[in-house]
C-alpha cells in the first residue's frame, strides 16, 4: 500500500526517451492496469491502441505535430504510444478515458518506465488519416481520442521534479 502511495506522488512526466522498446511484458503490464480503471457506470467505454510497430508510431506523431503546428516529434522519442479513445455514446466517456490514461501513467512509473499524456487524440482520430487507421482495425463504433500515453525507458533529463503544490488545492470543512 505505502509503495502505491509512493507511486502515486512520485510520478512525473517524461520528456526524452532512449529509443529501445520495453519489453512486452512490461508494456502489458501498463495495460492491464489501464483496462481496470474505473468507468461510469462499469461501462468500460474506451479502447486502448498500443502502437509499438515504429512506421505507425512515426505516423501517428507526425499526424500529431501538423496539429500543434511544429516539425519535431510531439512524443519526445517515445518508442510506444498508448492511444486511448472512448465510445462518444457514454456519457462519461471522457472522464472514462482520463481515468485510463491516469492508471497508464501511474503504471509505467510502477514497472519503471517513463510515460506522458500527449494530447490532441481528438483531433488527430477525428481527420481523414485517423478514421482510416480506426476502420483498418476495425473499430466502427464513434470513438473519440483522449490522449495518448507515451512510453519508454527516461533518456537523461527526461523529468523534471514536481512544480510546488499551489496552496489554495484543499479546502476542509
Ligand atoms: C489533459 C492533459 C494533456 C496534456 N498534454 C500534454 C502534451 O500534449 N504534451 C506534453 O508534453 N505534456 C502534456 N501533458 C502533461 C502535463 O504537461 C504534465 O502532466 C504537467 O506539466 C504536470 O507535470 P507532471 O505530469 O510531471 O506532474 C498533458 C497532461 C494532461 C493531464
Amino acid at each position: 500500500m505505502k509503495e502505491t502511495l509512493k507511486d502515486l506522488k512520485e510520478r512525473r512526466s517524461c520528456r526524452a526517451y532512449k529509443p529501445e522498446l520495453p519489453p512486452q511484458k512490461l508494456i502489458d503490464e501498463v495495460i492491464n492496469a489501464g483496462i481496470y480503471a474505473p468507468s461510469g457506470m462499469g461501462k468500460q467505454s474506451a479502447i486502448i491502441i498500443a502502437v509499438t510497430d515504429k512506421e505507425m508510431r512515426d505516423r501517428l506523431s507526425a499526424m500529431n505535430a501538423a496539429i500543434l503546428g511544429i516539425t519535431g516529434d510531439p512524443f519526445y522519442g517515445a518508442p510506444a504510444v498508448l492511444v486511448v479513445l472512448a465510445d462518444k455514446k457514454i456519457p462519461t466517456f471522457r472522464c472514462d478515458g482520463s481515468l485510463v490514461l491516469g492508471n497508464l501513467m501511474n503504471a509505467a512509473h510502477a514497472v519503471g518506465l517513463g510515460s506522458c499524456w500527449i494530447h490532441r487524440a481528438k483531433e488527430e482520430f477525428e481527420s481523414e488519416e485517423g478514421r482510416k487507421i480506426l476502420e483498418k482495425l476495425g473499430i466502427t463504433g464513434d470513438y473519440e481520442g483522449i490522449g495518448h500515453c507515451i512510453l519508454g525507458y527516461p533518456a537523461e533529463g527526461g523529468i523534471r521534479e514536481a512544480a510546488p503544490r499551489k496552496s489554495n488545492y484543499i479546502y476542509r470543512i
